[in-house]
C-alpha cells in the first residue's frame, strides 16, 4: 500500500517528478512566513556564523534538492531556512526520468535499509517499496531523477525573482549547476558548458555558484567529474577565469577517504570558496518483484538515514585536512540531518553550516524546530 503523506510534505513520492514540478508544493495553503516567529524564538540565543554578504543565528540551508521553481523555493525560505539552493540546472533542457507512457511513475522509493551504510555496502542491491518500513529516524530514501533541468530561458527568470526576493529577507540563495557533455566532449569543452551555465547564473543575478560534480544518477559523465582532481581543479580555474571576481564557487563533492580528499582539495582551493559535503550515494535498487524499482537505471541515489557515517566521515577528513594545513574554507555538511539533536551533532563536530536535503521536505517544521532547542538549550555560539 502507498504511504500517504501523514503531514504537509512539499513532495509527493507516490507521484513522478513531472508532476511535483508541475503541481508542487503540496500543502501550500498550511505555508506561512515563519521567520518572525523564528528570529522571536531565538531572541539573545543563536549559533552566529557569516555566509558571504549576511550573518545568520541559524546556520541551516537546504542542499541541491528538488527545488524546482520559485514557488519551491520561496515555500522553503519561508519555512525558515537561512539559505536555499536551487535544483541543479544545465544549459540544455533534460527530461528527468521517466517510464515512458506514463506521467505518473514516481521518481523516488523507500529503503529497507535500517543501518548506516558502510563504504563497502556501496553498489549493493536493496529493496525499495512505496511504504515507509522504519520510524522517522531510521529513514532513507532513494531516487532516480537524472538531474532533469529546464532550459536558461525558463529557469533564468526564476533565479532573478527569487534572487531579490530573498536579498530582501536576508537570506541567500545558491545556484546549483552541472555540464552536460557528450561522450567525445574535450576537457575544455566540459569546463566551458559549467562556465557558460554559471555565467548564465549570474547574469540572472545569482552570486554564488555551485558547481555539481558527484550527482551518481545520470546518463552521462558529469557524474563522475570528482573522481578526477586534475579535471576538478581545471574546471574550477577555468570557471574562475571567466566568472566576475565578486561570484562566489562552490563544489559539491562526494564520499572518499582522507588521501584521496588531500589530493583534490589542495590544487582546487585557490579557484573555490566553499566545499559541500556529500552528495548522495549509489545503490542499485529492485522491488518486491526484484524487478528495477524506479525509472532510469538499477542505480540510484540513497539519501537521509543510511548516508549520515559517510556524511560524518567525510567531514571529519575534510576538516582534518582544514586544520593540518592551516585552511580556511568553510565546510558545509550535508547528509541525514532531519531533528535538532542531528543538527546539533553536527555544529559541535565540524561543519560551519548544516545542510539537509530530505528533512525540507519531510520535516518542513525544522527550522522552527531548531530554534526552539537552541532558545530551550540557551546556546550563544559564534562560529568562524
Ligand atoms: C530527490 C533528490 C534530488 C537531489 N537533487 C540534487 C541535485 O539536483 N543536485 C545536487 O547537487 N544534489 C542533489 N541531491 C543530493 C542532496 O543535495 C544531498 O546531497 C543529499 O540528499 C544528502 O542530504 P540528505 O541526507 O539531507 O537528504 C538530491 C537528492 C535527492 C534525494
Amino acid at each position: 500500500m502507498p504511504y500517504k503523506m501523514s503531514r504537509p510534505m512539499r513532495y509527493d513520492i507516490n507521484v513522478s517528478f513531472e508532476q511535483n514540478k508541475k503541481e508542487g508544493p503540496y500543502y501550500w495553503h498550511q505555508i506561512n512566513d515563519k521567520n518572525a516567529l523564528i528570529e522571536e524564538t531565538l531572541g539573545e540565543y543563536g549559533i552566529e556564523t557569516d555566509f558571504f554578504w549576511y550573518t545568520t543565528k541559524l546556520p541551516l540551508w537546504v542542499a541541491a534538492w528538488p527545488l524546482f521553481n520559485e514557488k519551491y523555493m520561496q515555500a522553503a525560505a519561508m519555512d525558515g531556512f537561512s539559505v536555499i539552493t536551487r535544483k541543479t540546472f544545465r544549459s540544455v533542457e533534460r527530461r528527468a526520468h521517466r517510464n515512458d507512457g506514463s506521467f505518473l511513475w514516481h521518481n523516488v522509493v523507500y529503503l529497507d535499509k535500517d543501518q548506516p551504510l558502510e563504504i563497502g555496502d556501496m553498489w549493493w542491491t536493496l529493496h525499495g517499496t512505496l511504504e515507509n518500513m522504519h520510524d522517522d529516524a531510521h529513514t532513507t530514501i532513494t531516487n532516480s531523477f537524472g538531474m532533469g533541468s529546464d532550459v536558461p530561458e525558463v529557469w533564468m527568470p526564476q533565479v532573478t525573482a527569487i534572487e531579490s526576493w530573498m536579498n530582501e529577507k536576508k537570506k541567500q540563495t545558491i545556484a546549483s549547476v552541472v555540464a552536460s557533455p557528450a561522450d567525445w566532449w574535450t576537457l575544455e569543452q566540459l569546463a566551458e558548458d559549467y562556465t557558460q551555465t554559471a555565467l548564465k547564473a549570474e547574469s540572472a543575478w545569482a552570486r554564488i555558484v555551485e558547481f555539481n560534480l558527484s550527482c551518481p544518477n545520470v546518463c552521462s559523465s558529469e557524474w563522475s567529474i570528482y573522481t578526477s582532481p586534475e579535471t576538478t581543479m581545471f574546471i574550477c580555474k577555468y570557471a574562475k577565469e571567466h566568472l566576475s571576481p565578486d561570484t562566489k564557487l562552490l563544489i559539491k563533492i562526494w564520499y572518499n577517504d582522507k588521501a584521496w580528499y588531500k589530493l583534490l582539495v589542495e590544487p582546487v582551493l585557490p579557484y573555490i570558496d566553499w566545499i559541500v559535503a556529500i552528495n548522495t550515494i549509489p545503490m542499485n535498487v529492485v522491488d518486491d518483484e526484484e524487478k528495477q524499482a524506479l525509472p532510469g537505471w538499477l542505480r540510484t541515489w540513497t539519501c537521509w538515514y543510511a548516508i549520515g557515517n559517510l556524511a560524518a566521515q567525510a567531514v571529519w577528513f575534510l576538516h582534518e585536512l582544514r586544520k593540518e594545513n592551516n585552511r580556511t574554507f568553510k565546510l558545509l555538511w550535508c547528509g541525514w540531518v532531519m531533528s535538532p539533536e542531528a543538527f546539533m551533532a553536527h555544529i559541535d563536530a565540524w561543519a560551519d553550516f548544516v545542510l539537509c536535503g530530505t528533512a525540507a521536505w519531510f520535516n518542513p517544521e525544522l527550522p522552527v524546530q531548531v530554534a526552539e532547542h537552541i532558545r530551550d538549550n540557551k546556546i550563544q555560539l559564534k562560529i568562524g
